[in-house]
């Protein structure tokens, strides 16, 4: 039986501004001799991959994993079973013992890294498996507008917004929350304004896309995006509460 250590590291990178990886995450993108990373849909650069694209070197391997951003558990569980299997052979291949895992935001959140780690212990024992976080999409959302997100006893709630189909559950949410964070949001934003417009808090909400990213779109007045929907990687923060 193979007794050797090795280590794989789920790196969060943030939302995409380089300078927003951690210490700690640089430190262990570094260290690593390999790194894994979704594979673009469409053969370029991954947004992973070219978050980090400055601090790699040469002598990294990068390994590209085809992790497909659909809901059809027929297509995905093979993806994440296969990605595990490949990340597995990895280190085998090269000799390797030190790898990171390379993704957006903050690893266990929402994060494909979750799939994938819980089936490479069945496949290597050996492997230890460590998370560090990373900046989130709308902790950097809120940041970039200067809008709170909480304060003393408010109460939060994070949802997928495009699995949020029923209009009147989010529109109840949306009275017993303070603040809704909404992911997923570029595909049903059309709907999801409609209601918060309904609700009277268009003024206390605003919309990030691609945030810390060169394409980068901020917008604090959301009654500009009515009627739009847009790109996946997006979202939108509702607040109820008033600054006092
Ligand atoms: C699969 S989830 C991943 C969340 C990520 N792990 C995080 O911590 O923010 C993808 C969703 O995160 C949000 N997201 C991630 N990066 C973003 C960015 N740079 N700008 C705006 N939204 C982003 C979008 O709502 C997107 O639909």
């Amino acid at each position: 039986m193979d007794q050797t250590k090795r280590s794989l590291i789920a790196v969060g990178l943030g939302p995409g501004d380089p300078e927003l990886i951690t210490l700690k995450g640089l430190r262990a993108i570094e260290a690593a001799e390999l790194i894994f990373v979704p594979r673009s849909r469409d053969g370029g650069l991954s947004y992973a991959e070219r978050i980090v694209s400055g601090y790699l070197r040469e002598d990294q391997q990068i390994i590209r994993l085809p992790l497909p951003m659909v809901r059809n558990a027929a297509e995905l569980v093979p993806a994440w079973e296969n990605g595990a299997q490949a990340i597995v052979d990895a280190y085998a291949q090269f000799g390797a013992t030190n790898g990171v895992y390379l993704l957006l935001g903050d690893p266990l959140l929402f994060g494909t890294f979750i799939y994938l780690a819980e089936r490479i212990p069945i496949r290597d024992a050996a492997m230890q498996i460590d998370v560090i976080p990373g900046v989130t999409s709308f902790a950097a959302t809120a940041a970039k507008a200067n809008f709170t997100l909480a304060t003393t006893d408010d109460r939060i709630a994070i949802l997928p917004a495009s699995y949020e189909t029923d209009l009147t559950a989010l529109k109840e949410l949306m009275t017993h929350f303070d603040t809704v964070i909404f992911l997923k949001a570029g595909t049903v934003l059309a709907q999801l304004l409609a209601a918060v417009d309904e609700l009277g808090l268009t003024a206390s909400t605003i919309y990030g896309e691609k945030v810390g990213m060169p394409e980068e779109t901020l917008v604090t007045d959301v009654s500009t995006l009515a009627g739009q929907n847009r790109p996946y990687l997006s979202l939108l923060i509702v607040r109820k509460t008033a600054e006092s």
